[in-house]
């Protein structure tokens, strides 16, 4: 497939057939996520595999309020094979951006225009994607609601340091419903761009 054909198929898939995903296929996966840009090249990600059935159980189990995952998108997700947890290290900026070569010795957060550690992790969640359409397979990115993070993080032991940003479920895509927000319709590129001015 050509860029052009990735980007243009790409698309959330929540539901999928069961199959495993190959062990080179999720290598390559990950290989490509950290080719991400980062500021600084601070690299300040993690991201959590989970390709074992109990693995998988546990990640739901601790992510999901008790009694819930019975609704059509939790039994659909919870049929990939493959989830990847992307997580960011604020701390990681902090320290890289202390060095001598950048020099804010003072670590102050107000240095930062926008939380540059989560962007960069969107940023390799996205290579992800990319790299699940282009190797045939069905992903789908999604958040893990704040009341469920302290259980996440303990049940998976994530240190402090590192802050989920979202899960990528990744398996052979099988038939879903699409997401109603589609209905919105995507904005086209006049509504969004705006050359040389912002108005008029
Ligand atoms: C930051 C972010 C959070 C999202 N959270 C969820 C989610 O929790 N559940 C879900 O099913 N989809 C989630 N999505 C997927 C969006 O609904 C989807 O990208 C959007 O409707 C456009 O559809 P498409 O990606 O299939 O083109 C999320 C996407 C992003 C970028």
């Amino acid at each position: 497939m050509d860029l052009q054909q990735v980007i243009h198929r790409r698309r959330m898939v929540r539901n999928f057939d069961g199959r495993p995903v190959e062990p080179e296929v999720v290598d390559r996966i990950l290989g490509n996520a950290i080719r991400a840009p980062s500021a600084g090249f601070s690299q300040g990600w993690g991201f959590l595999v989970l390709d074992r059935p109990d693995d998988l159980a546990r990640f739901w189990a601790s992510t999901t309020p008790p009694g819930g995952g019975t609704d059509a998108w939790s039994v659909g997700m919870r049929r990939a094979p493959l989830i990847v947890v992307a997580l960011s290290s604020k701390d990681a900026y902090l320290d890289r951006y202390a060095e001598a070569d950048k020099g804010w010795t003072d670590r102050d957060e107000a240095r930062w225009p926008v939380p540059y550690w989560h962007i960069d992790t969107g940023m390799a969640v996205l290579l992800m994607l990319l790299t699940v359409t282009d190797e045939g397979l069905g992903g789908c990115f999604f958040g893990i609601p704040p009341e469920r993070l302290e259980p996440f993080r303990a049940e998976f032991d994530v240190p402090a340091a590192y802050t989920p940003i979202g899960a990528v479920a990744i398996g052979h895509p099988a038939p879903d419903r699409r997401s109603p927000s589609l209905r919105r319709g995507r904005r086209p590129v006049d509504d969004v761009v705006h050359r040389g001015k912002w108005r008029g």
